[in-house]
């Protein structure tokens, strides 16, 4: 089916200005931009976003690192979106993704894994909303 998933390029590839390389990742698997933000999220933003890990001992490194620069923020659209997603992120730390995916090629470390990736249809609903109003989707018909 059809689905979107939501995804974060992170300020390490930002800052390593690798935004197009890993938009090219994306189309290259048939996924399509429906929306796009570039933004430098602030504390709140952060921590609200990655609500779900607040108890985690990697939460305020987590925090701390997704604010200190700014992020690349898209909605992919395409079938399978959520998994095809991320197949091409790879796993979450680096070390361990598979050759060529996007964190062996991009990512030094599981805290700056160079993008993030919704990882359920569910979890990618909520995430969307989080920071695109409905209106702000761009369908796309061909
Ligand atoms: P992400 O997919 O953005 O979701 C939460 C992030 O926390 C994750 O990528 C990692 O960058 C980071 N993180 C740091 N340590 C861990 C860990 N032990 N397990 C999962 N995520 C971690």
């Amino acid at each position: 089916a059809v689905e979107r998933t939501l995804s974060i390029i992170k300020p390490d590839a930002v800052g390593n200005n690798v935004i197009g390389q890993i938009y090219t990742r994306f189309e290259a698997a048939g996924l399509k931009v429906v929306a796009a933000r570039m933004a430098h999220l602030t504390e709140k933003e952060a921590g609200g976003f990655y609500e779900v890990h607040r108890a985690r001992p990697f939460f305020k490194d987590l925090v701390g690192f997704m604010i200190s620069g700014p992020v690349m923020i898209q909605v992919l659209e395409g079938e399978n979106a959520v998994a095809k997603h991320r197949d091409i992120m790879g796993a979450t730390d680096p070390k361990k993704a598979a050759p060529g995916t996007i964190r062996a090629d991009f990512a030094a470390s599981i805290d700056e894994n160079a993008v993030h990736g919704s990882d359920s249809a569910e979890n990618a609903a909520v995430e969307i909303s989080y920071f695109f109003r409905a209106t702000e989707l761009c369908p796309r018909t061909r």
